[in-house]
């Protein structure tokens, strides 16, 4: 079972949810009454973006990104990232906000504000739920920040390992084993 591989939790979700609800507060404060675009990340932030886009009043639109980096293989910090598939609609003009699980090394949050902000939206933000700043290559910073973490195997909550642990309704240290095999 896959609670076995957990070394400890960082996070429960009962922390979790208190947290993306005081994002949320913080975010429908920030916009008035000003419509949104949310974009989710897929996959890593798929269960934040659920619980985030939940506690907004604003008119939020919905939408779905798909990239794949290969910068935190542990061998290739090359930082290429990949467009697998894109959002449905242009963004001109719209406010967006780019919905991330996690800010590693910095490469997909560039790779993704770069890509967004050549669509000329009205305003870009970030919002991600882990930040892991002592890992970052390039310099980018996110808007709305749940917790900032320390340089650990994070699983669960949305974050994977080799595809697993995202449906851990915690965020956990993987013990090294693991991921070490
Ligand atoms: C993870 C995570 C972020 C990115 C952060 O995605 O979801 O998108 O890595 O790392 P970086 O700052 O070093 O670029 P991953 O490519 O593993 O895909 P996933 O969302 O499907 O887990």
């Amino acid at each position: 079972m896959m609670y076995d591989d957990i070394e400890k939790v960082l996070y429960t979700e009962e922390e979790l949810n208190a947290r993306i609800k005081e994002l949320a507060k913080e975010i429908t404060k920030d916009y008035g009454n000003e419509d949104l675009i949310m974009v989710c990340i897929l996959r890593g932030s798929c269960i934040f973006f659920a619980e985030l886009v939940k506690h907004i009043p604003n008119y939020v639109e919905l939408e779905f990104i798909t990239v794949s980096s290969y910068s935190h293989a542990s061998t290739n910090t090359s930082g290429e990232v990949r467009l697998i598939a894109d959002i449905s609609k242009p963004i001109q003009g719209k406010n967006v906000m780019i919905v991330e699980d996690i800010i590693d090394t910095g490469y997909t949050l560039n790779y993704l504000k770069k890509l967004l902000l050549a669509r000329n939206p009205k305003s870009l933000k970030v919002a991600s739920l882990l930040d892991k700043p002592s890992r970052r290559l390039v310099e980018c910073e996110g808007d709305y920040i749940g917790f900032n973490v320390p340089n650990e195997f994070v699983v669960g909550y949305g974050l994977d390992f080799d595809q697993r642990y995202r449906n851990f309704p915690h965020i956990g240290v993987l013990k090294k084993e693991i991921y070490t095999r």
